[in-house]
């Protein structure tokens, strides 16, 4: 069966849809790794099953844990604190996640075994150097290939060590791991960290962990002292904003559409891109807002717009839209004037180095743009209509390169063809179905 997804027209019919996307990535993992520590079973509804999120499940169960996969839920049946069985010889394949195979790490740091970690060819090329030195302070030790990537080995040690942490790249899966490092640590850990996604704390704090936070202005100081136990926690699993960008992205370039996007996760930390949307001139309204379990969940309304504006983006937006960029860069082809993104270096280390994969993509449908190592600079054209062929391939599987090329497809035209049609399954198993209902 083929790999490519070919599409031929753009969406120019008009649509008015209800619609909703799969469970947040972030938070499936999160609740993946803290239930197989907790003491207990614990049930998630509206997990996402996606090839990250089933990597998880399978690290833990390599781990001595037992997990469940049911039509409605997943139960996890965590052993406690102390519950891992380290053996011989272990290996650990982190697939496609960055997330697991970094926030995994600080869960191993007491491992008596020598561990190791693998990933695919995407995963094998990013830092994990970030992650390395931070948890060798705690007192465990690596060896990394080419002193920075995987495959790497951990081995852990019982005499583990608070450790004062700075974290200065805004990165989640930093900080989080650092954070599981100190639930395993007698004595307090200091982390003073630029401000990134925080659903790690808003769980800590729910499941009543000994994890103190005060936030100031660009950082958070949190205080973590070591974790004697976890009650078992039932979880609904929100729906990924991230996912739900490329539905708002869509509906923003579809002229006289619109779309709600139900029960979806827009704690602040994540809601950059709607920031940046909105700032841009599109027409994006929060409803039935409530909170869950320190989340906080709405129903997301958004409307075709025929206006939009170019945006000098503040670099602060850049954590809490970090996922979205290559959508908000389509959102700038369209918009009237030039664009600016800067300070995002950061991009480069994703799944692909998706800043060049931004640039590329905007060449290959006409749009000019300047690119630097941490910077774009984007000339909108709002009359943009592709007519050629276009083909996207070679793109390590990332899985936002995919659907940010399907929504570029479906909104400006031309004939696509776009390769590695299974990637979305990394965070968005339900992308192409959702799709095919708009096209109806
Ligand atoms: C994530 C954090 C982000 C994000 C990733 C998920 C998380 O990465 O890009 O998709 O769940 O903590 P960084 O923390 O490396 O920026």
């Amino acid at each position: 069966m083929s790999n490519i997804f070919v599409i031929k027209k753009k969406i120019n019919n008009f649509y008015k849809k209800i619609i909703k996307v799969n469970g947040d990535k972030s938070l499936s993992i999160r609740w993946v790794l803290l239930s197989s520590l907790a003491t207990g079973k614990s049930k998630a509804y509206n997990l996402l099953i996606s090839e990250d999120v089933k990597a998880s499940i399978s690290a833990i169960k390599k781990l001595g844990i037992k997990v469940k996969i049911l039509k409605n839920y997943c139960e996890i049946d965590g052993k406690g604190m102390d519950g891992y069985q380290y053996k011989n010889d272990m290996t650990i394949d982190a697939k496609n996640s960055g997330t697991l195979g970094r926030l995994l790490l600080g869960l191993l740091v007491n491992s008596d075994k020598k561990i190791k970690i693998i990933g695919d060819k995407s995963l094998s090329k990013r830092d994990f150097k970030r992650i390395a030195d931070p948890l060798k302070k705690f007192g465990a030790k690596f060896t990394l290939t080419r002193k920075k990537n995987l495959p790497l080995n951990i081995l852990g040690t019982r005499n583990l060590k608070p450790i004062k942490y700075f974290e200065k790249k805004g990165s989640a899966q930093c900080k989080s791991s650092v954070i599981f490092a100190a639930l395993r640590t007698d004595g307090t850990t200091i982390i003073k960290a630029k401000k990134s996604r925080n659903h790690t704390e808003i769980l800590c704090k729910y499941l009543k962990l000994p994890i103190k936070i005060s936030n100031k202005k660009n950082f958070d100081i949190i205080k973590i002292k070591k974790a004697k136990s976890i009650k078992p926690f039932n979880y609904h699993i929100p729906s990924d904003i991230s996912s739900a960008a490329f539905f708002i992205v869509l509906t923003i370039l579809t002229r006289d559409s619109s779309m709600t996007i139900k029960n979806v996760n827009i704690n602040s930390s994540r809601t950059g891109v709607i920031i940046i949307l909105k700032k841009m001139g599109a027409d994006i309204i929060f409803k039935n807002k409530r909170y869950y379990k320190g989340e906080l969940i709405a129903d997301i309304f958004v409307r075709g717009h025929k206006k939009l504006k170019a945006i000098n983006c503040p670099a602060k937006l850049n954590s809490s839209s970090i996922d979205e960029f290559l959508l908000i860069f389509l959102v700038a082809a369209k918009a009237n004037g030039v664009s600016y993104f800067k300070n995002l270096g950061e991009l480069n280390q994703k799944e692909s180095p998706r800043l060049k994969w931004g640039s590329k993509i905007l060449n290959l449908i006409g749009i000019r743009n300047v690119l630097t190592n941490d910077s774009i600079k984007i000339f909108g054209n709002p009359n943009i209509e592709i007519k050629k062929k276009i083909v996207i391939k070679d793109f390590l599987k990332d899985h936002r390169i995919f659907m940010s090329s399907v929504i570029a497809a479906l909104s400006f035209g031309g004939i696509w063809y776009i390769h590695d049609k299974y990637s979305p399954n990394t965070s968005f198993p339900n992308f192409l179905k959702i799709l095919q209902s708009l096209r109806k």
